[in-house]
């Protein structure tokens, strides 16, 4: 059984990923058009019938992804225009929004919900958070800097990209998910220190 497919959706689907993905404004038209069909591919392969139902964690199952994936998103271009600014960095937005607004792409199929009920999917115990998103990726036809850098994102992955787009994801990626761990009353990565 394949852990999910490529589906376009239909107009409203694609409308409501439109009206919730923010950065699409920021790429190419083709960009755009795989951003959408590649959130679109997994929700409709997902267990949650609806856009919001789908958890950012199942620490914080009333914390929306679709708010998270947005924060990461915001933070992250603000990040690079301070780094276009302090440091003269350079960045193509076709590459970097991607990387910010695909990063979870697969946390809709890493949890599943029964009812009111969040557990963890048998796939998230087959293949780690971030490969089955780069997977996806790779199958829109996305950059190999796209597929690398969201398949080693995750806090746990083995190591991350030592490109400049790696660095911003994680800044941002872990900026927003501190400050959901604060509202969250979990420790904050930024305080887990070794001892
Ligand atoms: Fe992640
Ligand atoms: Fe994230």
């Amino acid at each position: 059984m394949t852990p999910y497919e490529i589906r376009r959706g239909d107009p409203g689907q694609r409308q409501q990923v439109e009206a919730w993905l923010f950065g699409l404004d920021l790429v190419s038209e083709a960009v755009r058009e795989r951003m959408v069909t590649g959130w679109i591919s997994a929700w409709i392969s997902s267990s949650h019938a609806r856009l919001e139902d789908i958890p950012y964690a199942l620490a914080a199952p009333g914390y929306q992804l679709a708010r998270h994936v947005n924060e990461v998103t915001r933070t992250g271009i603000a990040l690079a225009r301070s780094a276009m600014e302090e440091w003269r960095d350079e960045f193509d937005f076709d590459v970097l929004v991607p990387i910010l607004a695909m990063h979870d792409v697969d946390k809709p199929l890493m949890y599943v919900r029964d009812g009111e009920k969040v557990a963890s999917s048998r796939l998230s115990q087959e293949l780690p958070h971030g490969v089955v998103g780069a997977m996806l990726l790779k199958d829109l036809g996305f950059p190999h800097l796209v597929v690398s850098t969201v398949a080693t994102h995750a806090a746990n992955a083995p190591f991350h990209g030592r490109s400049l787009e790696a660095y911003v994801l994680h800044y941002a990626d872990f900026f927003a998910t501190d400050r959901t761990c604060m509202r969250e009353g979990a420790t904050p990565f930024y305080q887990r220190h070794w001892r």
